[in-house]
């Protein structure tokens, strides 16, 4: 807070700068966060806990004043920048027209203009719908659902690895146990594991095209082609690992699907909205789906979901069969309207490639003087390093958590994922000016010769 007991002004002018006056976190956050630990559910983890009262940019302001460069986008969210122009001045002049009347109940233009601009956007040149939702989980859930719905199949496959969320459905459809499903079970059944392609933890080197008919042969001979409502796929891992599948690999799943009649789903919530340098992350192998799950990045902060696809395929679903009571909220669609202006004015896609290389070429380098450093991998700005041990394979979550540790101690808010715990996932906002970016690769470097 100021000294008037306001919030100070975030978004792009706050300065572009990592500014360290306390240790991290500082006595301000410590004590914010005691009492956080007296009110707030343990099952809620914290990744960094330093309270944040002002963002914008590529920086986070927090209670003690310290200034921190921010690598994680709030997980995917914050392409825009935190608070940017576009957002906020379309939010404020919604929220004082009005906040919601359910759109079921009496319709508003916001939510038609995200389906407009959302049938625009995303892959494929055919006629598409949308139904707006408030989670990426409630998105998957509702993607099974009309794809169940139109082709009167029940089952579902999904990929090791995967995390679709963390509802009942979606922790069936998410791969890993701890913490996402551990103790939750039962989970919901007619959910089918398929083997994802993983290249840098193929056994023997095997093609894109190799690794889907490897997929491919389980789902036939172990759940069967014609039993198949959909395939649920992320183009590119997110808490999964940041695993990029061999090219081919997607194509030929889509062939299959296409041949059998069933659902691609393709599950953009972390890579979609210009993360990867296109707008989805299924169009740099010009894969299109049938239907696309979108979340995170669509509205700059704000909670907003959607499942956008094949108009046919989303009105086989009866009239009320889809919906919920803040679905497509009237503020959330406002937000999702001046995020996708900003992708639009900035060319952010663009801005994506321009940050993906000059990550790609600084993890490279860190990679070069650092064995425990197994894979760089990513698309555009959805980077990331695979921390192992001597052998070069064997997974060290340890090694990666005190390199992230190292970074959050040094004002750099970095994120692990993987199945074994082991990335070190890179997220800039997209407007992150290039010397912030790279002074914040330069503290990843350092954080590597520190945990030597
Ligand atoms: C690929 C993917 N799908 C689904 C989800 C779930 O989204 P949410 O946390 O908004 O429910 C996530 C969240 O990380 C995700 O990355």
């Amino acid at each position: 807070m100021t000294d008037t007991g306001q919030m100070p002004a975030g978004g792009p002018g706050l300065p572009q700068e990592r500014r360290l006056v306390t240790e991290i976190p500082g006595p301000r956050s410590r004590e914010k966060y005691a009492r956080r630990q007296q009110l707030v559910a343990q099952g809620v983890s914290t990744t960094l806990p330093v309270f944040v009262e002002a963002a914008g940019g590529g920086v986070l302001l927090d209670a003690d004043g310290n200034s921190l460069i921010d690598l994680g986008s709030g997980i995917a969210v914050v392409s825009v920048g935190n608070a940017a122009p576009e957002v906020t001045a379309r939010v404020v002049e919604q929220a004082q027209a009005f906040t919601h009347t359910c759109f079921m109940v009496t319709p508003y233009d916001g939510y038609v203009d995200v389906a407009e601009k959302l049938a625009e956007h995303t892959p494929g040149d055919f006629a598409k719908k949308s139904a707006l939702l408030n989670s990426g989980a409630e998105a998957v859930e509702n993607a099974v659902k009309i794809a169940r719905a139109h082709t009167g199949r029940s089952a579902v496959a999904v990929f090791d690895h995967a995390y679709h969320g963390r509802t009942n459905l979606t922790m069936a459809m998410t791969a890993k146990s701890m913490p996402y499903k551990h103790s939750f079970g039962p989970f919901a059944n007619e959910v089918y594991r398929a083997p994802m392609s993983y290249p840098f933890r193929e056994p023997v080197s095997i093609s894109g095209r190799e690794a889907a008919d490897r997929a491919i042969d389980i789902l036939d001979k172990q759940v069967g082609a014609q039993n198949l409502a959909c395939v649920v796929i992320e183009p590119i891992l997110g808490e999964g690992g940041f695993v990029v599948p061999a090219d081919g690999f997607l194509p030929r799943l889509r062939e299959w699907t296409e041949e059998h009649g069933i659902v691609f789903v393709a599950d953009e919530i972390q890579s979609g909205f210009c993360r990867t340098g296109d707008w989805f992350a299924c169009d740099h192998e010009g894969v299109v789906p049938d239907l696309v799950t979108t979340a995170k990045g669509i509205a700059g902060g704000f909670p907003l979901a959607a499942v956008t696809g094949r108009a046919e395929i989303m009105d086989a679903v009866h009239i009320g069969g889809l919906g919920g009571t803040y679905g497509g909220n009237p503020v959330a669609c406002a937000a999702a309207l001046g995020a996708i202006e900003a992708m639009e004015k900035h060319d952010l896609p663009a801005r994506a490639r321009a940050l993906g290389d000059l990550m790609a070429t600084q993890l490279r380098a860190i990679a070069d003087q650092h064995p425990v450093v197994g894979d760089v991998r990513g698309r555009g700005a959805m980077m990331a390093m695979e921390v192992v041990g001597p052998d070069g394979r064997t997974p060290d979550p340890v090694r990666a958590g005190a390199v992230s540790a190292y970074c959050h101690q040094h004002g750099v808010v970095t994120l692990t994922c993987g199945t074994y715990g082991n990335v070190l996932r890179l997220l800039p906002p997209l407007v992150m000016p290039e010397q912030l970016l790279t002074e914040g690769l330069g503290v990843v470097a350092e954080a590597f010769d520190a945990t030597r």
